[in-house]
């Protein structure tokens, strides 16, 4: 089995009744093999009408750009063996970003010549000859036209590129262990039965995700459904008042937002809040933090939509002020947001310190911030993605005398996991499903860039079924 990335374009090299079209349809299904042979019965007479093959071969291309801009894997079938062609091609793949392979049909020329004698129309035989005398020339040529790889005919998979090299990373991890702690976050709630089965159906969640051995759930700290997610008004629960309920129905998992937004609160007033579900949980608070962003639900809910510098100018006093609070004596604090003359909080935390988590990879601000007040980071993208933004925390780091590894390391993002034997992901979705092993070792090359907890949203709006789901790729990741 091959596992392609999807997308990708792939060339099909080969002569007459090689068995192309066949293998194509087979193993990438028709809608996503263009065949010259198919367009030149759309512009032309039929299959075989040669006066239409050149508008057939530029309706090809066309075709192909198009779907690849969407992102579609796409199947370039006609002989192939045109090397001025197969440049264009490799461009075009270039163009759009994604891998070109080629696959050589060289089969034996008897049987090409006896499957074209059974076909209803024959291609003429010294055609024929000339195809298969100009194989060999073609294959040799390929290896320097900049095709990515070069493949016989066999089987295929089509696999979202953060999964390609997921199956080896899997085998590191199986044979030395690195550990990964987990998170669930909840992201959308609009779940049957509404606002009056909320609390027992939040109730079964948070339990399935102790059994399945996350360690922590998130809320994200919104007034409204955000558009990334589901409409305006889904049922969205407010955060804090949440977790103070799943920090009842829950033992060990510890709670945090995904992040507070520090418009919405007056920071000192926060402090208190999340102090207090400290004591309640029995000392299982996480505080995430963020400037803000979704400027809908401030205007709905009657904030004003400050500029980006007050936003920071915010979260840096939360971040300065909130350890205040919860730490021992009453000092005063004077921000550029907010002051006080005694930050008083009782009760205090049960933790010493409650880790705070600033969301965000802004590297000039974000960054900054979390090496000079922070706990922790909360950074999105692919684990080259999060290398890299490790480096720039380790030299903000560096900046100011902070070792890096003081810093704890969460990444967000979707995962989902197929059930045995299912369809992967249709064309242009996100690609997040894939299957325990894939996850494993995705999840394996975030801990070799540098995180320490993955926090994951789950599909199908996080049902307890998807938790179970997942939990054997939290296991897989479980020392001791
Ligand atoms: N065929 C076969 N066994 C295979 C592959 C193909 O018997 N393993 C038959 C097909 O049923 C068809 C003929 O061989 O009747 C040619 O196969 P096709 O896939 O159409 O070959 P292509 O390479 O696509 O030929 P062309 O360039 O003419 O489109
Ligand atoms: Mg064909």
């Amino acid at each position: 089995m091959v596992r392609l990335a999807d997308p990708c374009l792939v060339v099909l090299v080969g002569a007459s009744g090689a068995g192309k079209s066949t293998w194509a349809i087979e193993q990438f299904g028709r809608w996503r093999v263009v065949a010259t042979d198919d367009l030149r019965a759309v512009v032309g007479l039929a299959e075989h009408d040669q006066r239409a093959s050149k508008d057939a071969f530029d309706l090809q291309e066309r075709i192909a750009d198009a779907r690849l801009r969407r992102g579609f894997t796409t199947v370039l079938d006609s002989t192939g063996l045109e090397r001025a062609r197969r440049r264009r091609w490799v461009d075009l793949a270039r163009r759009r970003g994604v891998p070109v392979h080629a696959v050589v049909f060289d089969v034996d020329a008897k049987v090409v010549r006896a499957r074209n004698r059974d076909r209803q129309r024959s291609v003429p035989a010294d055609v024929l000859r000339a195809q298969l005398r100009s194989l060999p020339a073609a294959v040799g040529s390929l290896t320097d036209e900049g095709f990515d790889a070069i493949w016989s005919p066999g089987d295929v998979e089509l696999v979202p590129p953060r999964f390609l090299d997921a199956p080896t990373a899997a085998i590191r991890q199986r044979e030395m262990p690195m550990p990964l702690s987990f998170g669930l976050q909840i992201g959308r709630f609009a779940w049957p039965g509404g606002a009056a089965e909320l609390a027992p159906r939040l109730a079964e969640l948070a339990r399935a995700a102790e059994d399945a051995g996350f360690d922590s759930i998130w809320l994200m700290d919104h007034l409204l459904q955000i558009p990334q997610i589901g409409r305006e008004w889904e049922d969205l629960p407010e955060s804090w008042t949440t977790l103070g309920y799943l920090a009842a129905v829950t033992r060990t998992a510890r709670l945090g937002t995904l992040v507070t937004n520090v418009g919405l609160r007056n920071p000192a007033h926060l402090a208190k809040i999340v102090a207090t579900l400290d004591a309640l949980s029995g000392g299982r608070a996480w505080c995430g933090l963020g400037a803000g962003w979704f400027e809908r639900e401030h205007e709905l809910y009657g904030y004003g939509a400050d500029h980006l510098d007050t936003r920071f100018a915010r979260l840096e006093d939360a971040l300065r002020l909130l350890p205040l609070l919860w730490g021992k004596g009453s000092p005063p604090f004077e921000g550029r947001t907010i002051s006080t003359p005694a930050a008083t909080c009782y009760p205090r935390p049960l933790q010493e310190r409650i880790p705070i988590l600033v969301g965000g990879g802004g590297e000039e601000r974000t960054l900054r911030l979390v090496a000079e007040h922070a706990d922790g980071t909360n950074l999105f993208g692919e684990p080259a993605d999060v290398a890299a933004k490790l480096a720039v925390l380790a030299r903000h780091c560096d900046a100011i005398g902070r070792d890096p590894a003081s810093i704890t390391v969460t990444h967000f993002g979707e995962a989902a996991v197929l059930s045995a034997g299912a369809e992967r992901a249709v064309d242009g979705s996100e690609g997040h499903a894939a299957t325990v092993e894939e996850h494993v070792g995705r999840f394996r090359a975030f801990a070799e860039a540098g995180v320490t907890h993955a926090i994951v949203a789950l599909p199908a709006d996080g049902t307890p079924a998807a938790v179970r789901a997942f939990a054997p790729v939290v296991r897989a990741f479980a020392t001791s």
